[in-house]
């Protein structure tokens, strides 16, 4: 089964998808009310595999309420309140960033590197789901060269490999799958997040890795960016939850 990454995405239901989005709730919040929705996988879901059990930022109790609906303003119910859910720092663009990625989840080909299977939320500080937020993923190749931008050593052309965009779900899961990174030029192994959500400040930030031996090359990371991969496996599966601020 771990041979063939072709058929290991085929076995990929929106089953797994709707567990993940489970796990990462829980490893925000905890055991609590909210009721995950029939419609979690964002389009062209690559429904990415749920199982994963580390990474989680923080704690809080989740807002039982319907989630965000991407109006102007979805944030002021969370400007001023007292954050459950601690926003997700900041960390660097970089210049690797090539906008208007394709939509897909899964941002790797069979063959490219070692599977990575990230899930999570998009939530305000209340903990609130939200819905249909942006968000815009790349990161390096398993020999840390990002694709198309020369600058970033990719000479491949304008192919958009481990590069994707998605739209959180109506219970603001969302997911990926792909391949561990290389690292580039020494750098901590990382990817690259940017949020946007109508109502909520745009963040930009980078997903680090906790055993990753790269990651003292820099200085210590925010908690909230650093995940620990469970070993499912030859798979590396974790969470990340993203919280937004509001506007
Ligand atoms: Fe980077």
């Amino acid at each position: 089964m771990r041979s063939d990454p072709g058929l290991r995405h085929r076995t990929l239901t929106r089953k797994h998808f709707l567990i993940g989005a489970g796990a990462a709730l829980l490893a925000r919040c905890g055991p609590g009310p909210l009721v995950m929705g029939p419609e979690l996988a964002p389009p062209d879901a690559g429904d990415p595999d749920s199982r994963s059990d580390s990474g989680s930022p923080d704690s809080g109790s989740p807002d039982s309420g319907p989630p965000d609906s991407g109006s102007p303003d979805a944030g002021v119910r969370d400007a001023g309140v007292t954050p459950q859910c601690p926003e997700t720092a900041y960390d660097s663009i970089g210049p690797c960033h090539r906008p208007n990625a394709p939509i897909r989840t899964l941002l790797s080909e069979p063959g490219d590197g070692a599977p990575l299977f990230i899930t999570g939320l998009v939530t305000g500080k209340s903990c609130r789901a939200i819905a249909n937020a942006e968000i815009d993923v790349w990161h390096a190749n398993a020999q840390g060269t990002y694709s198309d931008l020369s600058v970033c050593g990719g000479s491949d052309g304008a192919t958009f490999r481990w590069r994707g965009r998605q739209f959180s779900s109506q219970d603001g899961a969302w997911g990926l799958q792909s391949i561990y990174p290389g690292s580039f030029q020494n750098r901590p192994i990382h990817i690259h997040l940017q949020v946007t959500a109508p109502g909520y400040q745009p963040l930009i930030t980078q997903i680090y890795f906790q055993d990753d031996p790269f990651l003292v090359n820099e200085g210590p990371k925010p908690t909230s960016l650093v995940v620990l991969p469970r070993w499912v496996g030859a798979e590396r599966h974790a969470v990340f939850n993203v919280v937004l601020a509001p506007v």
